[in-house]
C-alpha cells in the first residue's frame, strides 16, 4: 500500500461504515440450504465466498425474525428469534462468526413502527381495554357514526384502522391490518424496543436499517390527512391524500434519537435510517447535531428519469443539501422497488453500477443487480406481494424484483432443490457461475469497479464535482488534494466525446484498452474512469 493510500485509509478507518459498501441480502430469494424453496440462514453462509469475491464489505438482511409473513417479515412476531424458515438462532451467531471471520460487517432489519397482529404483545393488547399493554398499541374510539378515528389510508390501500369487534375500537395499521402500529409514546413499549437493540449488538451485529421510520409517530389525534391535488389513479390509493399529519411527526425525532443514543452504547454500530419524502425530510433524519442516523437511506435514484442532465442535477441537489459533517449515501435498488436493469434499460445497467459506486458517500448495492437481474414476469397465480393483491394491475407489486438468486446451470438454477416461493428469473447474461467465467460480464465489471474503488482513495472519500452533465453524458471529478479520478458516463447508445484524456483505470467495455487514452470517445452505454 503507498502512503496515498494509507493516509486515507486510517483517516477513514474511525468509520467502517463510510467507505464501506453494503450489500443488501433478501433472505427468502438469496439461497435455500433446506429444500423449501425458501432461502435461509444457512444458505447466507453457503454463499459467503461469493460476497467477498464480489468485494463488499457489509451484509444487510431483510428480516429473518418469526413472522406470519403477511408482509414477508415485516410483520415481526418475535423481535428476538429467528423464523423457522430461515434457521435458528445459533444458525445466526454462526453467520455472524463466518461473517466477522471474513472481515465482513452484518447489519439487520429493525421494525420499529409496527408488530405483526400476533406477537404476544398485540395479543395481550387486543385482549381487553384494561389490559396492561393495551396502550403499547394505538386504540381508538369509532366516530359516532361508526367510522375510523381520521381519514388515513393504508400505505397498501384501505384505511388505516382496522375495527375489534371485541373490545370496541379501531387500532391504526399504517400497513396491512395484520401489522398494527406500536405505541412509542408509551415508556413501557419504549424500554421494551431500545432492549431489541442490545439484544441483536450483543450478539455481534454491526448496524440496523430501520424500517419505514418516518412512520414511527403518527399523530392520530391531528386530524385527517388533507387531499393529494396532483394525484391521479395509478398513483394508489395511499396518495391521494397527503400524509401531513401521519409521516415524520417531530415525536418521531425523538424516538430516532433515543434509538442512537442506545446504539452509541456498542462501538462502531451504524445506524441506518429508511427515510422518505422530501430532500429536507431525509436531510433532517441526520439531526442538527448529528445525532439521529449516521445514514438517512438517500432514494433519490430509485424514482429518477435515467437521464444524464436529471441525475447530475439530483447529485448536486443532495451534495447541497448535506448537513456540515452529514455522510451521503446511495440507493440503486431494494426489495420495494423495480430493477434498476428494468428501469433504466439492460443496456444502461453497467453505467447505472458504474454511477452507484463511483458517487461520494457508501453505497448500498441490492442483490442481483450485480447479475443484470430485470424485473420478473409474475403470472397472476404466481402473485405472492400483499400489495399487489390489495391494490392489483397498478404495477405497485414487489414480487418482480425479489426473485432469487441465479447461481448455476440446472435445476432450479442452484437456488433451491424445490419449487422456489416466488418463480426463477434467469439474468440475460446468464447465472452468476456463468458470469463469473465471463471476463466481459457485468458481474466481471462490477467485482472490478468494487476493487477500483478499494484501491482508490478518491472513490472512497474523494470530494465530488460535477465536469459536464447534458446530451446523454455525465462526467464528474473525485478528488483529493493528491489527485483525482474522472468518472465518464454515457447515457446513450450513440458513442460520446469526452474531450478527455488520461489513463484509463477502468471500462465497461472490455475491448477499451488499459492505459493512456486522449479525446477519449465513449462506446454506446459505456463508463471509463479514468485517472487524470
Ligand atoms: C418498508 C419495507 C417494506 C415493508 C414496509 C412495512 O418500507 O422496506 O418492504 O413492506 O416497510 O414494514
Ligand atoms: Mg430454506
Amino acid at each position: 500500500m503507498d502512503t496515498l493510500n494509507l493516509a486515507a485509509c486510517q483517516a477513514a478507518a474511525a468509520d467502517w461504515w463510510k467507505t464501506a459498501v453494503i450489500y443488501q441480502i433478501y433472505p427468502r430469494s438469496f439461497q435455500d440450504s433446506d429444500g423449501d424453496g425458501v432461502g435461509d440462514l444457512a444458505g447466507i453462509e453457503s454463499r459467503l465466498d461469493y460476497l467477498c469475491d464480489l468485494g463488499i464489505d457489509a451484509i444487510w438482511l431483510s428480516p429473518v425474525f418469526p413472522s406470519p409473513m403477511a408482509d414477508f417479515g415485516y410483520d415481526v412476531s418475535d423481535y428476538c428469534g429467528i423464523d423457522p424458515v430461515f434457521g435458528t438462532l445459533e444458525d445466526f451467531d454462526r453467520l455472524v462468526a463466518s461473517c466477522h471471520d471474513r472481515g465482513l460487517k452484518l447489519l439487520l432489519d429493525f421494525v420499529p413502527s409496527h408488530s405483526s397482529d400476533r406477537h404476544p404483545w398485540f395479543l395481550e393488547s387486543r385482549s381487553s381495554r384494561g389490559n396492561p399493554r393495551r396502550d403499547w398499541y394505538i386504540w381508538r374510539d369509532a366516530k359516532p357514526d361508526g367510522s375510523p378515528p381520521n381519514n388515513w389510508i393504508g400505505e397498501f390501500g384501505g384505511p388505516s384502522w382496522t375495527w375489534d369487534e371485541a373490545t370496541g375500537q379501531y387500532y391504526h395499521n399504517t400497513f396491512l391490518p395484520e401489522q398494527p402500529a406500536l405505541n412509542w409514546q408509551n415508556p413501557e413499549l419504549r424500554a421494551a424496543m431500545l432492549e431489541v437493540i442490545r439484544f441483536w449488538y450483543r450478539r455481534g451485529v454491526d448496524g440496523l436499517r430501520v424500517d419505514a421510520i418516518t412512520h414511527v409517530a403518527p399523530d392520530v389525534d391531528k386530524g385527517d390527512n388533507p387531499p393529494n391535488p396532483d394525484w391521479a389513479p395509478h398513483m394508489g390509493p395511499t396518495h391521494s391524500h397527503l400524509q401531513a399529519n401521519s409521516k415524520n411527526q417531530p415525536e418521531g425525532y425523538r424516538i430516532v434519537r433515543l434509538m442512537r443514543q442506545v446504539s452509541d452504547e456498542f462501538p462502531d454500530r451504524v445506524l441506518i435510517g429508511e427515510t422518505s419524502g422530501s430532500l429536507g425530510e431525509v436531510m433532517s433524519y441526520y439531526g442538527d447535531a448529528l445525532d439521529l442516523f449516521h445514514l438517512p437511506f438517500n432514494f433519490m435514484l430509485l424514482r429518477a428519469r435515467w437521464d444524464a442532465a436529471e441525475i447530475a442535477g439530483l447529485v448536486e441537489t443532495y451534495e447541497a443539501a448535506l448537513p456540515e459533517g452529514g455522510w451521503p449515501n446511495w440507493v440503486l435498488g431494494n426489495h420495494d422497488i423495480g430493477r434498476i436493469a428494468s428501469r433504466a434499460g439492460p443496456a444502461q445497467a453497467r453505467v447505472a453500477a458504474a454511477l452507484l459506486l463511483t458517487l461520494r458517500g457508501t453505497p448500498t448495492l441490492y442483490q442481483g443487480d450485480e447479475l443484470g437481474l430485470e424485473n420478473a414476469v409474475i403470472p397472476p397465480a404466481a402473485v405472492q406481494d400483499p400489495w399487489e393483491k390489495r391494490v392489483p394491475g397498478l404495477g405497485l407489486g414487489r414480487d418482480p424484483a425479489r426473485t432469487p438468486m441465479a447461481w448455476q446451470p440446472g435445476e432450479g438454477a442452484g437456488f433451491s432443490s424445490a419449487d422456489p416461493w416466488l418463480p426463477l428469473c434467469l439474468p440475460a447474461e446468464g447465472d452468476a457461475a456463468r458470469q463469473s467465467a465471463a471476463p466481459g460480464s457485468i458481474l466481471a465489471f462490477i467485482r472490478a469497479l468494487l476493487q477500483l474503488r478499494r484501491e482508490e482513495p478518491c472513490l472512497q472519500i474523494g470530494s465530488y464535482r460535477t465536469r459536464q452533465a447534458g446530451d446523454g453524458l455525465y462526467v464528474f471529478d473525485r478528488s483529493m488534494p493528491e489527485g483525482a479520478v474522472t468518472v465518464c458516463l454515457n447515457f446513450t447508445s450513440r458513442p460520446q466525446a469526452t474531450g478527455l484524456g488520461g489513463e484509463v483505470l477502468l471500462s465497461s467495455d472490455p475491448a477499451r484498452p488499459r492505459g493512456l487514452s486522449s479525446g477519449l470517445v465513449l462506446a454506446p452505454d459505456e463508463a471509463v474512469i479514468l485517472r487524470q
